[in-house]
């Protein structure tokens, strides 16, 4: 099978790191790809994940048999439809389906029609009628831009008068354009975040795992959000009967509404959970893998990847075995370049990675890398690098991790010490000795 993976960062480089390992790929591209992925991948840095004529001519060019997208903006823009319209099997959701992370709006509707549980909200096109909904249900309350917002479209607010600024900055200011124009209002809810991951094909969702990720950048869950500054897999709070009870209540029942409506949905199907006493309960959905959560699922898949991925583009998953995992944790302490999520430096040398990635249990997942002409690899992105570990325990994880960092020579990156820290706290309540 020839594959083409669409996107150039590190949930990119675990897709090609993984599929290429199987005995069916016969040659293997990524658009645009980086330093990373070049060494298992061909990578095409002239076409952007965004550009979808130039993917499908690299389709073309290439014969590709199957392309697994990693980001949602080519989803939302239509890449798997005009894919599959010129017979090229694709691993992502229809432009209609991407809705799903695309919309808010959408999305709470589809949950409700599917009955799964989500926080009471309301949805409004007018700003005026969004401040008298405020005004008549009080804060705390959840403010969300209807629209994709980078991550920065959802407003905690804490106050009234918090949400009434909230609705000017969306609505009125625009602040992120016509991302704003439509909003969510909605309960502020309480509990334990995990991720989960499922693939479906249309009908059947099959587990892909849960992970926990760490969004602020600074140490004890600081500061600014990122797209991620670290995670690991599995999620603790996510057991094996979490897991059964998250398939049943909201992966399997979404997946019913949205073939019920026409629009089925194909590819990965990730639910941002918040989890109490009572259960899961869906904050939002994306159409894709996490990054990095994508790394610590793939760094624990036992078995071949790219036959999930087929099976997934040609509605075939019930027919492949379930995939199994491995029983150790998976880390990744993502190493960013100073002054990320803000303005920072491109071009910065980095050193060490062979040493780096030769520690036990440690891969190195490149996030935004570029290789330059004597073969120095380039920090090339804000985040720039995902060490990653397999351990016997988050802290065996973490420290594997740390022992890699220890061992770059990149005095322009940084990363947070403490991912896991929360999960580290349990081990070492139960298990001290670990
Ligand atoms: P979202 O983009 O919808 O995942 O929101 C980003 C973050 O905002 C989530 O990871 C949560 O930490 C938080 N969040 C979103 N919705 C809620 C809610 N209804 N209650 C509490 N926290 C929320
Ligand atoms: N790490 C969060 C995301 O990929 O959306």
């Amino acid at each position: 099978m020839k594959v083409l993976v669409v996107g150039g960062g590190g949930r990119e480089h675990a897709l090609c790191w993984a599929i290429a390992t199987s005995p069916r790929c016969k040659a293997l591209w990524c658009a645009p790809g980086n330093a990373g992925i070049a060494e298992v991948a061909t990578c095409l840095p002239g076409v952007g994940a965004e550009d979808l004529d130039a993917i499908l001519d690299a389709c073309r060019a290439h014969a590709i048999d199957l392309v697994v997208v990693g980001p949602e903006a080519p989803l939302v823009a239509g890449l798997v439809d005009r894919l599959e319209a010129a017979g090229i099997a694709a691993v992502g959701p229809s432009a209609a389906a991407a809705r799903l992370e695309g919309s808010k709006a959408f999305m709470k509707d589809v949950l409700a029609e599917a009955g799964v549980p989500t926080a009471r909200s309301a949805t409004f096109t007018d700003p005026a009628a969004a401040k008298a909904h405020v005004k008549d249900r009080g804060a705390p309350c959840v403010v969300k831009a209807d629209g994709l917002a980078a991550g920065k479209g959802v407003l905690l607010c804490e106050t009234e008068g918090k949400a009434l600024a909230a609705i000017d900055a969306l609505m009125t200011d625009r602040a992120f354009g016509a991302a704003g124009d439509c909003i969510v209002i909605e309960d502020w809810l309480q509990g334990e975040e995990a991720s989960a991951f499922a693939l479906c094909d249309g009908t059947t969702a099959v587990w892909m795992g849960a992970a926990q990720d760490h969004k602020r950048v600074g140490e004890g869950d600081t500061g600014p959000n990122t797209g991620g500054m670290g995670a690991y897999a599995p999620a603790p709070i996510v057991d094996d009967a979490m897991a059964g009870r998250i398939m049943t209540e909201i992966m399997q029942p979404t997946v019913e509404a949205m073939a019920a409506r026409g629009t089925p949905f194909k590819g990965v199907l990730f639910a941002g959970l918040m989890i109490d006493d009572t259960g899961p309960t869906v904050l939002e959905f994306n159409v894709r893998f996490g990054d990095p959560e994508c790394q610590v699922l793939l760094a624990r898949l036992d078995g071949d990847l790219l036959d999930l991925l087929e099976a997934t583009a040609h509605g075939r998953l019930a027919d492949v075995p379930a995939p199994r995992w491995q029983p150790r944790t998976a880390l990744v302490v993502v190493m960013a370049a100073r002054g990320y999520p803000g303005t920072y430096e491109k071009g910065t040398a980095i050193g060490g990675l062979e040493a780096a990635g030769a520690v036990e249990g440690v891969t190195v997942f490149h996030a935004g890398t570029r290789r330059d002409a004597g073969g120095t690899i380039l920090a090339n992105g804000g985040r720039v690098l995902g060490v990653t570990a397999l351990g016997g325990s988050v802290k065996q994880a973490r420290a594997r991790a740390h022992a890699a960092i220890d061992v770059l020579y990149w005095p322009e990156g940084y990363c947070r010490r403490d991912i896991g820290w929360r999960a580290i706290a349990r081990e070492t309540a139960t298990r001290p000795e670990s």
